[in-house]
């Protein structure tokens, strides 16, 4: 018995994970700092994307919206105070095992005249490019598997 509890307290941190679940990243290639939220639910802390810096959350289901938008603006109050905000929308869906992702402006396009890029680890994956930061209109959202990082880059080179 105290070979047994050994053996199961030993053992149990190298089970793999049945389902390993990948990222959304936000890359910052501007010059400049951008504030970021991730709400559901609720709203997250502020975070400051300092130029070069990425930020980068594991995907996951909010208990009461379900999706995740990570909400970015180029002014700190900038989700409080009707700034123009890029929203970077996620559905981890447990069922099929799949990540939705989708990208879309409010309040105006804050990254208007710069390159926007939702690039998949899995390059079988859909792509999101805004070759001139404004949404090309039609509907967005791709998917890929849970396991993929999907970057959005802020300022990408190109498309
Ligand atoms: C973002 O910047 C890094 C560092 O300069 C560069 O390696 C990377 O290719 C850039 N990403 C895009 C999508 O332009």
């Amino acid at each position: 018995m105290h070979l047994l509890s050994t053996l199961t307290f030993t053992l149990l941190p190298l089970l793999p994970l049945t389902h390993a679940i990948g990222s959304a990243i936000v890359q910052n290639n501007c010059t400049y700092p951008v504030y970021l939220w991730s709400v559901g639910g609720s709203i997250g802390p502020r975070q400051t994307i300092a130029p070069g810096s990425s930020y980068s959350e594991t995907f996951h289901r909010d208990p009461s919206s379900g999706g995740i938008a990570l909400k970015i603006t180029k002014t700190p109050n900038g989700l409080f105070d009707g700034s123009p905000q890029t929203d970077y929308a996620y559905t981890l869906d447990t069922d099929t095992n799949k990540v939705f992702y989708d990208l879309s402006d409010v309040f105006g396009d804050p990254f208007s005249g710069s390159v926007l890029s939702v690039v998949p680890s899995d390059s079988g994956c859909g792509t999101i490019c805004w070759p001139n930061g404004v949404s090309p209109g039609g509907s967005q959202v791709k998917n890929c598997q849970a396991n993929s990082n999907e970057v959005l880059t802020l300022c990408a080179r190109s498309c």
